[in-house]
C-alpha cells in the first residue's frame, strides 16, 4: 500500500481499553502494521508502554476517517462532561486532538477534514479551560516529544482564550481566537528544515536577512487559505497578523491591530520567548516588560502580567 492511503493521529487520542470501530497501524521498519484489529481496544499495559517508548503516532486507513472523526468526537463529548474523568485525562485528549490536527494541517493546510477537525479543537479546548480552572497550566507545562512549534501552538492557544476572556472579548471573536492560535505557524512546519530552524532563534538574535526568510511563514500559507470558502475571514487575518506589532516592525509593518490580534501577537511572543530563550515564564514576562514596551499598549502588558500571577503561571 502506497504511503499515501494513510493519515496520521495522535496516540493520545485512542482511549485505552475502549473499541475502535477501525483497524490501527503503526508505522515500523518502512511500512504499516496493524497494530489494533477493528471492534478490539488498546490494553492499558501497551498504551502505557508505548507512551514511555516516546511512540506519538498512530495511522489510520484515508478511508476510515469518517468513522475515527464521529469516535473522537464521542469520546471527547463524554470525557469532557463526565465529573468522574480526571482532569488530566481531559487535557491529554483536548491536546490529542489539537495536536492531531496541526499535524495535519501543516502537511497540507487547505484540507477541509483537518480545518474542521482543527475548529473541533479548538472549541473543546475553550470548553476545558472554562470548565476546569487548573487545566491552562497543565496545558501549558506539557512537555510536548513531537515538536516544539506544536507545543508552542498548544501554549499559545491555551494562554489567549482565558486572557481574552478576561479582557471581555467577546465569545465569537474568542472562537475566532482559539482557532487562529491552534494554526498560526502551521507556515513555520511547512518551511524547508533549516529555514525552520530560525524558529528556535531568538528574535533579537536574527539578522534582517534572517527575519525576512522567517517572517515568510505568516504569508505563503495565508495565501493558500484566503482561497478557501470555508474558512472565516476573521481567522485568516488573525493568522496573518500574529508578528505584527504597533510599532509596524512585524512582517507587513502594521502598527495597528484589533483587540484579538494584539492578543495572539503578545501570547505568540510571550510564549516564543519561553521557547527558544528557554527562559522560565516568570523570566520571560520579565523581558517582554523591557524589550516589547512599545510593541503592545503597556496596559495590555501589566494586565497580562497580573493574569499569569493569578493563573499561577508565575509566582
Ligand atoms: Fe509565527
Ligand atoms: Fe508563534
Amino acid at each position: 500500500m502506497s504511503q499515501k492511503s494513510f493519515t496520521p493521529l495522535r496516540i493520545t487520542t485512542i482511549k485505552a481499553e475502549r473499541t475502535v470501530p477501525f483497524p490501527v497501524y503503526i508505522f515500523f521498519k518502512e511500512q504499516y502494521l496493524e497494530y489494533i484489529q477493528e471492534g478490539n481496544s488498546l490494553e492499558k499495559e501497551k498504551y502505557k508502554k508505548l507512551r514511555r517508548q516516546k511512540i506519538t503516532k498512530f495511522y489510520i486507513k484515508d478511508s476510515d476517517e469518517g468513522k475515527y472523526q464521529q469516535f473522537l468526537d464521542s469520546l471527547l463529548d463524554s470525557t469532557l462532561d463526565d465529573p468522574n474523568a480526571a482532569m488530566e485525562e481531559k487535557v491529554e485528549m483536548v491536546s490529542g486532538q489539537s495536536e492531531t490536527a496541526i499535524d495535519r494541517l501543516s502537511d497540507d493546510p487547505a484540507n477541509q477534514t483537518s480545518f474542521d477537525m482543527t475548529r473541533k479543537a479548538a472549541k473543546n479546548m475553550q470548553k476545558l479551560i472554562f470548565e476546569n480552572p487548573e487545566s491552562l497550566n497543565q496545558i501549558f507545562g506539557q512537555d510536548n516529544e513531537g515538536s516544539h512549534v506544536i507545543q508552542h501552538c498548544l501554549n499559545v492557544a491555551a494562554l489567549s482564550i482565558k486572557f481574552a476572556k478576561l479582557l471581555k472579548v467577546s465569545d465569537e471573536d474568542i472562537d475566532y481566537l482559539s482557532t487562529a492560535a491552534l494554526m498560526h505557524d502551521i507556515g513555520v512546519m511547512q518551511m524547508e528544515k533549516e529555514q525552520a530552524e530560525l524558529f528556535h532563534k531568538p528574535k533579537t538574535e536574527l539578522s534582517p536577512n534572517e527575519k525576512s526568510v522567517y517572517f515568510e511563514h505568516c504569508k505563503g500559507v495565508v495565501q493558500l487559505l484566503a482561497e478557501r470558502p470555508y474558512i472565516n475571514a476573521h481567522i485568516i487575518e488573525l493568522i496573518e497578523c500574529h508578528e505584527e506589532n504597533l510599532q509596524g516592525s512585524g512582517p507587513m509593518k502594521k502598527a495597528k491591530l484589533s483587540r484579538p490580534q494584539e492578543i495572539l501577537s503578545l501570547v505568540n511572543t510571550y510564549d516564543k520567548k519561553i521557547i527558544t530563550s528557554k527562559l522560565s515564564p516568570g523570566d520571560a514576562i520579565k523581558e517582554m516588560m523591557i524589550d516589547e514596551l512599545g510593541n503592545y499598549n503597556l496596559d495590555l502588558l501589566n494586565k497580562f502580567k497580573d493574569f499569569l500571577k493569578t493563573e499561577k503561571v508565575i509566582s
